[in-house]
């Protein structure tokens, strides 16, 4: 490898590392908010011991309220009085009882507590143009109108900061099973009531494509990129197939590594290829590609409601997210946000809870670890490793990625992808003079590692010094499946 650290190529949006959270089993409820007369220790209904672990990882941005559950939820439902507020069935997830006790205000406080922006995901598929603009005066008018003395009288006097809405989520299903040309004249239509009040200027995200549905980001590009600022993409890594069975997060063969860590790879493809599309009609990269829902997506746990979707979390997780969160990387140009899918109890998880207890995952280590590109210059890195094949795909065994931090600190974040193999390289740093070099390293014996309720640090980063400077030029040997830091100073 060679990195180049005086040669900058553009800002890593730090929005790429961000959150999404569903009203979705024991997301929301339970993961987030208990309560105030919870004996879990709380702050106003929300538990501090999960704040406490997401402040450290410096989330930028979360999106709420889904996913699916967006297209279905009427948020003047969830104001007022909790214990007047109505309750409905959670059709999507598990069929439950929502008693919509987490609202706008609530996240709003959940947002401030976290030190995070807002996404907010309004409702097209069974809402309507009025309800949208409603909720945006609601969120965010400061004078004097119907929806901001509605706020008022709910205890908020001034108005929301809010930057990222979205207009519908995944409309070609769950969203209301709509074609890319009537949706694109829905989107063109609701977001013409997304009104900017004062200075709150609105970043509206166009609901975009599943996987390697072209089409469907041509169309919108064609029909509706003016009325734009961002399009997302969707994207799951499923080592089986979605409905014959996706494969266990724990239990899993040997070979299903492989084919995970390759599945995960193959979103640098999509972001090319559907980049490409945007950059027909968007050259000078403007509008973004918000990837608001990815990560991996198996079988829940046994035992567990099917529709709450709760999986447990590997090394192999770990090594997903980094591989991904390269890529972005890599493509900043283009990807201006990602928000992996879910933060608490569901898919690829940051952190499981059981009542009180909590446990912090591999993937949350990798977000821990990777936080230093926030922001961060990218930096020129030039990859010659071996090339592996990982199920379908072929790959660089180690995958990597550079950047300057406004400290000046230069963070390379390494994965090795094999699953028995070091990597041995040799990493030559130019255009910097190094006076020191830490490292830090996550990694496991088994495919499978994982932390539990009795074992929460199986899986942790510790201290990494497989490596030997030699005027810059750095000889490293990553273990077999891990994920590496380097921080040269
Ligand atoms: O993240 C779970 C679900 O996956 C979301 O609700 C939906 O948008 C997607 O299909």
């Amino acid at each position: 490898m060679v990195l180049n650290a005086d040669v900058t190529q553009g800002k890593i949006n730090k929005n790429i590392y961000g959150h999404f959270a569903e009203h979705l089993g024991r997301c929301i409820y339970e993961g987030f908010w208990v309560g105030e007369d919870s004996e879990i220790p709380n702050t106003n209904g929300i538990r501090n011991d999960v704040v406490e672990a997401l402040r450290n990882i410096d989330i930028p941005v979360l999106r709420w309220p889904g996913g699916c559950f967006a297209d279905e939820y009427h948020w003047q439902d969830g104001i007022g009085p909790r214990e007047n507020r109505k309750r409905m069935v959670n059709t999507h997830w598990g069929g439950v009882i929502e008693n919509n006790h987490f609202g706008t205000h609530e996240f709003f406080m959940l947002c401030e507590m976290l030190g995070t922006e807002p996404y907010v995901n309004g409702n097209v598929g069974s809402g309507t143009v009025q309800e949208m603009s409603e909720w945006v005066e609601y969120m965010t008018f400061d004078g004097e109108s119907p929806m901001s003395n509605l706020r008022k009288e709910n205890g908020q006097e001034d108005a929301w900061k809010l930057k990222y809405f979205g207009v519908g989520n995944e409309n070609w299903g769950c969203g209301g099973n709509m074609r890319p040309q009537y949706y694109a004249d829905l989107y063109r239509r609701f977001q013409t009531y997304v009104r900017n009040y004062g200075d709150n200027k609105i970043f509206r995200i166009a609901g975009g494509a599943n996987v390697d549905d072209y089409n469907w980001t041509e169309v919108l590009m064609r029909e509706a990129a003016p009325f734009m600022d961002g399009l997302s993409l969707h994207y799951y890594t499923i080592p089986g197939d979605f409905w014959l069975g996706k494969g266990s997060a724990t239990n899993f063969p040997e070979e299903e590594w492989d084919i995970t860590i390759g599945r995960a790879y193959h979103i640098k493809e999509l972001i090319e290829k559907h980049g490409a599309i945007m950059d027909k009609y968007d050259p000078e990269k403007r509008i973004g590609m918000i990837i608001d829902e990815w990560g991996t997506w198996y079988d829940v746990e046994e035992g567990t409601n099917p529709g709450f979707l709760y999986q447990q979390n590997t090394i192999r997780d770990a090594l997903v997210a980094a591989v991904s969160l390269n890529i972005f990387n890599d493509h900043s140009d283009r990807v201006q946000m990602a928000n992996i899918a879910q933060t608490i109890n569901v898919l690829q998880s940051m952190i499981l809870t059981d009542k009180e207890k909590m446990i912090l995952t591999p993937t949350y280590h990798v977000f821990e670890m990777y936080k230093v590109h926030q922001d961060a210059e990218k930096l020129a890195l030039h990859v010659d490793t071996n090339v592996v094949k990982m199920g379908e795909k072929e790959m660089s065994q180690v995958t990597a990625s550079a950047s300057k931090a406004a400290d000046g600190k230069v963070n390379i974040t390494l994965v090795n992808v094999s699953k028995d193999e070091d990597a041995e390289f040799t990493l030559d740093v130019r255009g910097l003079d190094i006076s020191t070099i830490k490292g830090r390293v996550l990694t496991a014996g088994e495919l499978d590692a994982h932390n539990t309720f009795e074992n929460p640090e199986n899986v942790k980063p510790e201290e990494f010094t497989s490596f030997q400077d030699s005027d810059g030029e750095l000889a490293v040997k990553m273990p077999s499946k891990s994920v590496v830091l380097l921080t040269i100073e």
